[in-house]
Order: C-alpha cells, then structure tokens, then sequence
C-alpha cells in the first residue's frame, strides 16, 4: 500500500509591524499607485529588533503543532525552507527544535530562495513516502527585510517577512499527490543577493549584502515557467484543469498569479491572495496563503490544492495535494 503524506495542520506568524506603500513613499521614489497596478502590494510585514527567521518560525510551528492536535515531541523531522537565516550555522532548523525540546531528531535547511516552500515540501513528502519518518515539520520562514536594498526601488517595495509551517503526517489515505522541483543554475544573475561568505562581505552598510533584480526579466520567465509547470503536475496526476479545487501560488506579483489562474481557467475566487496584505515572503509565502486559506474555512477536507512558487536561482516547483 503506498503511504501518503498528509497535512495535519497548518500554522503562520507575520510579524505585528506593517509597513504601507504610503510608508515607502517617505523612503525611496515611489507611489502606492506605481506599487499596487504592478504588483498589487498594499503592505507587508517587517521584523523589529529582537526578531528574527528563527522566532516567527517557532511562532508558525507551534500553531500548527497544536492545529493538528500534537507536540513537538511526535515530531521526528524537522526541515526549514529559508533564504535569510538566522546564522550561517547551526541552521535554522536546528535553533528552532532546541526551542520546541525535541531535540535528537534530525532538522536541517533547505535553501531554494522562494521555492523554499515548495522544495521544503518536496523533501519532506520524500522522507515519508520512504516510510523512515512518519510525522514531519515543514517551515517556509523569511526575514527579507534585513538583506532589502531601501535606496532601490525596484526591489525594496517588492518583499516582507512572515513565516508558515504545515505538520505532514503518514496516511494510507491521499495526501499530497505528487511534487515536482527543477532548476536553472543559469539564470541565477537575474535575482540574487549580492554578497556571501565564501565571496567574502564587502566593507559597506550591511556587509554589503543586497537583493538584485532584473524585474522585468524575471516576470517573464515565472509566468512561462510557471504555465509550464502546471502542465506537468497536471500531466503526472492524469488530471484536468477542472478538477483543481484551489491554487495556491507562491505571492510575489499579482500579475503573475493572475495569469497562472488564466491558464488553468480558474476564476479569481479559487486563488489564495494574500500578496496585498504581506508582499513577497519568500519561502513563507505559499505555506501563508495555505494556512490563510484552511483557517478562514475557505479550503475544505478533500479538496484538490495546487501549490507552486518560482524563485531566484532559478528554482521552480509544484505540489498536488488531496487536502
Ligand atoms: N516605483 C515607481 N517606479 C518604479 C518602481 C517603483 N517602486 N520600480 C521600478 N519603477 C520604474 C522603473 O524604473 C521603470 O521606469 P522607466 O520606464 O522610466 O525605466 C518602470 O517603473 C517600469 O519598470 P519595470 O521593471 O519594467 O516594471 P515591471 O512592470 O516589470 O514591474 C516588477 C516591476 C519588479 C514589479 C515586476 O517585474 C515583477 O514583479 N517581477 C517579478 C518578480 C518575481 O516574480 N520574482 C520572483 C520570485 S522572488
């Protein structure tokens, strides 16, 4: 009998201060006009001091512990998307379960930018379907903020900080039906941070440390990709557009959202939008929308969800899942 991964509960944290396009007008050449007709972003969240990827993301965790009516002691696995880590080492995975106390289970990060979510998920599902691990945590977490150029426009008013965490238990029941992750090495000049260890940091503000963008380029390659993407978890399920209750992509541009729903014909009413109310969170962003969606009792036991995200590196994948 194939075992299955099965969400058992979900859970989120966005850091309680928010900034508004009106509050970026004040920093850089913008408008909430410009920022809201090109991607549809009204505000997003932003870390104070004190917190980091590691705190929203225990916050997040331990939600979704207690959505699925269990404590970090039955968890066995403990995998991390994120891009922003708290340290270089110990991972974030490992600051998080010192924190829940169920120390000795393995934990570690995974670092696929705003793929993480999904890479994370892919990963996760791999370690159940292998039946060596029966209850996993899967965290998207991001602090975005701390790496944001705030003198660049082009990408300061694009990013937030937020984190989500979905618990997946073993079932003979379906379950996430399938993951699919790729990547592209090549594209990787179109969207990086600028500066790392190996490559040393830079003697300015920061470390030197900079998200890079070349917006325009990146825009079309998540719509193309994207399409293409759908294609392929469709195709591996035998399963028509139809019959995909809910998308759930990644939130970084409304634009690209919408015209992913165009290609599986879905009207707007079937996608979890939250990119308004948090921006782009990286690894976060899916599993938020995911959680937002089961917790204002839009997504319902049984339905179809098609998750999927692209990000920098280029990284892209999908998950079909039987909630
Ligand atoms: N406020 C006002 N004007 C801005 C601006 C801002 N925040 N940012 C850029 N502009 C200007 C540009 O300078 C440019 O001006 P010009 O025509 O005088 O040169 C103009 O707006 C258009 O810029 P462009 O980059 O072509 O806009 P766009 O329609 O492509 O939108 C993004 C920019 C970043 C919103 C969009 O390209 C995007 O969302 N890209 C993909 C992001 C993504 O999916 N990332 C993947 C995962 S992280």
């Amino acid at each position: 009998m194939r075992i299955y991964s099965k969400i058992a509960g979900t859970g989120s944290c966005l850091p309680e201060q928010i900034m508004t396009n009106m509050d970026l007008e004040k920093i850089v050449d913008t408008s909430d006009q410009w920022i809201q007709e090109r991607t549809g972003i009204k505000q997003r969240h932003v870390v104070r001091e004190g917190e980091t990827t590691s705190t929203l993301a225990i916050n997040a965790a331990q939600k979704a512990l207690d959505a699925a009516g269990v404590t970090a002691e039955d968890i066995d696995l403990i995998v991390v998307g994120t891009t922003t880590p708290d340290l270089i080492f110990p991972s974030t995975a490992c600051l998080i379960q010192n924190v829940l106390g169920c120390s000795g289970i393995a934990a570690f990060d995974v670092n696929a930018a705003c793929s993480g979510s999904i890479y994370a998920l892919s990963v996760a599902d791999k370690f159940i379907q292998s039946g060596t691990h029966k209850r996993v945590l899967v965290i998207g977490a991001e602090t975005l903020t701390r790496m944001v150029d705030w003198n660049d426009r082009t990408t300061c008013v694009l990013f937030g900080d937020g984190a989500s965490a979905i618990v997946l238990e073993s079932s003979n029941e379906p379950g996430i039906l399938s993951t699919h992750i790729h990547a592209s090495g090549a594209h990787g000049d179109l969207l990086n941070a600028t500066v790392g260890v190996s490559t040393g940091l830079k003697n300015e503000p920061n470390g030197g440390l900079k998200i890079r963008m070349k917006g325009n380029e990146v825009f079309k390659m998540a719509v193309l990709t994207l399409g293409r993407m759908v294609k392929e978890t469709l195709k591996a399920n035998g399963m028509n557009k139809s019959e995909v209750d809910w998308l759930i992509p990644h939130q970084a541009n409304l634009r690209i959202i919408t015209a992913t729903a165009k290609k599986l014909n879905m009207d707007m009413d079937q996608v979890i939008v939250t990119v308004d109310k948090h921006g782009n969170t990286s690894a976060a962003s899916v599993g938020l929308a995911l959680d937002e969606g089961i917790r204002t009792g839009q997504i319902k036991r049984g339905d179809i969800l098609l998750l999927e995200a692209f990000g920098g590196g280029f990284t892209w994948g999908s998950a079909l899942i039987k909630y």
